[in-house]
């Protein structure tokens, strides 16, 4: 058997194990084995293209090199992923997302100096022959440009993310033209790259695809920063497999489009619901209008004691949890896995409210709540909960902010107008755990803490709870 076939069956079984992974990270209990498929699948596809590459003829300083970046590379993903917060993972996945964009990038821009450079030479000869000249202009082009917009779309993600600049979109006069403009010129250069592969409009796009996706996430609010890193992850997939198409890679082809596809559905998944258009989040925010700037005054807070809550929590029959980000941070769902457990000794009915997009990631309070070993079936997801806070005596707001907001529903001009949150006023009383008055990752004050039926414990989550502990 050739070299090139046990290649290609490595890459035709690496495919199958990455879809095994797909198949396995969408549920919960099967997630651990879907990671070990992936990191299969993953072995194989490197093993397979070091072997395909050093049969094809790269020097051995060609091979050494490759195994010296693959160590690196190895190296240093290990230790990020070993060493990251949880809270911390978003940004690390649009760091990594922005590394795809820039691989995209260069393999672009080789193929453009190995190929189209020397519209004479060996390698455009060769596709010349296969009738494949022409497609490899547009593969090039493309490439460069989605892995453009990957790239630095990703990296105002990250910074956005690591709050290293501000969550606020970014509001010029005319951007909705300016990225449609930047559409259309898009499409005309590809049609003079492809009729003339020339260095100019590559070089053009290369330019307008950075501005535009800087543009493109800086003008999207922090409450849809989610969908944007779902939609960032779809890009990363596609951009990958336009460089499969230009390195002739059929496994970078499959797995890039099984992240683009899987991340494009994640992302309308998302935006169903949050309640926000698809089409809007993907194009920058396209009809989001500015925020109106006018304070608003929104009354007195009142504060409580944990001696008052550890006395309504021992009156209450009933009580609902609603953990946010907060919660994650400050590493508090030991303490409210313990204060659940001696409350639910005492006959409270306690369960859990859990907002879609509560935290940082998908899933991220689920996550937490079954490490702390809070039993599933009270872990409530928000729409089997939310007509349920009517009837409840307590509601405990540990960390979260953003998503038991309000304003959400009651006000039109919210830059969070129409997302869906937990309905916690609806309940006799609320108390808000967290450190201060301030806003949220969306940046939006919330009336609920001016509310009659609410009261603030203010401090760390986790020393707030472990005080609570105590005292009941
Ligand atoms: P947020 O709205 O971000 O509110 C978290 C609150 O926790 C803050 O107001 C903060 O108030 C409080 N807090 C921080 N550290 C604390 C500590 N040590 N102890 C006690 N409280 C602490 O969180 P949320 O309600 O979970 O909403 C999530 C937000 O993140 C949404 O806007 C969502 O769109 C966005 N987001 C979500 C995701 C996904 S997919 N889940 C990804 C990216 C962004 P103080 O500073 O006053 O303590």
């Amino acid at each position: 058997m050739s070299i090139e076939t046990v290649a290609l069956s490595a890459y035709l079984i690496a495919a199958l194990l990455f879809i095994r992974a797909l198949a396995g990270l969408s549920k919960h209990e099967t997630a651990v084995a879907g990671n070990y498929f992936g990191i299969a699948g993953m072995s194989v596809a490197l093993a397979a293209t070091v072997l395909l590459a050093a049969h094809v003829g790269i020097s051995a300083l060609g091979v050494v090199l490759l195994i010296a970046a693959v160590l690196a590379g190895a190296t240093l993903g290990l230790w990020r992923a070993r060493v990251v917060e949880m809270t911390q993972m978003p940004e690390l996945i649009a760091l990594f997302h922005s590394f795809v964009g820039l691989a995209a990038v260069l393999v672009g821009w080789d193929g453009y100096l190995s190929v189209e450079r020397h519209p004479f030479g060996p390698a455009a000869n060769v596709l010349r022959v296969q009738g494949t000249y022409g497609i490899h202009h547009a593969e090039v082009f493309i490439g460069v440009f989605i892995g453009a917009v990957t790239f630095t779309g990703s990296v105002i993600a990250f910074l956005k993310l690591s709050a290293k600049i501000k969550s606020a979109p970014l509001m010029l006069p005319a951007r909705n033209q300016m990225n449609i403009g930047a559409l259309v010129v898009f499409v005309g250069l590809t049609v003079w790259f492809i009729v003339h592969p020339a260095l100019l409009p590559l070089v053009i796009v290369t330019l307008i695809a950075l501005v535009l996706g800087l543009h493109l996430v800086a003008s999207i609010g922090g409450g849809d920063m989610p969908v944007v890193i779902s939609m960032l992850n779809s890009y990363s997939g596609w951009a990958a497999a336009a460089s499969g198409f230009l390195l002739n890679n059929d496994l970078l082809i499959v797995t890039g489009a099984l992240v683009g596809s899987s991340g494009a559905y994640l992302s309308y998944i998302m935006c169903v619901g949050m309640n926000r258009s698809f089409i809007s989040v993907i194009a920058g925010g396209f009809g989001i209008e500015a925020p109106s700037s006018a304070a608003q005054d929104l009354g007195e807070h009142r504060e409580i004691t944990v001696a008052e809550t550890a006395e309504l929590l021992a009156n209450a029959r009933s009580v609902i949890i609603t953990p946010g980000y907060g919660m994650a941070v400050a590493q508090a769902q030991h303490g409210v896995a313990e204060l659940t457990r001696k409350l639910r000794e005492r006959g409270v009915n306690v369960r859990f409210g859990i907002h879609p997009v509560a935290g940082r990631l998908p899933g991220h309070m689920n996550v937490l709540l079954a490490e702390a070993k809070v039993p599933y079936d009270i872990v409530l997801e928000m729409d089997e909960i939310n007509d349920d806070f009517a009837d409840t005596d307590v509601v405990l707001v540990i960390g979260a902010n953003d998503t038991v907001n309000p304003a959400a529903m009651d006000d039109p001009t919210s830059p969070i107008a129409g997302m869906p949150v937990l309905r916690v006023w609806e309940a006799k009383q609320v108390i808000i755990f967290k450190r201060s008055m301030a806003s949220g990752y969306a940046g939006v004050p919330n009336p609920l803490f001016y509310r009659e039926n609410a009261a603030m414990l203010f401090g760390d989550a986790k020393a707030r709870v472990e005080d609570l502990l105590r005292a009941i």
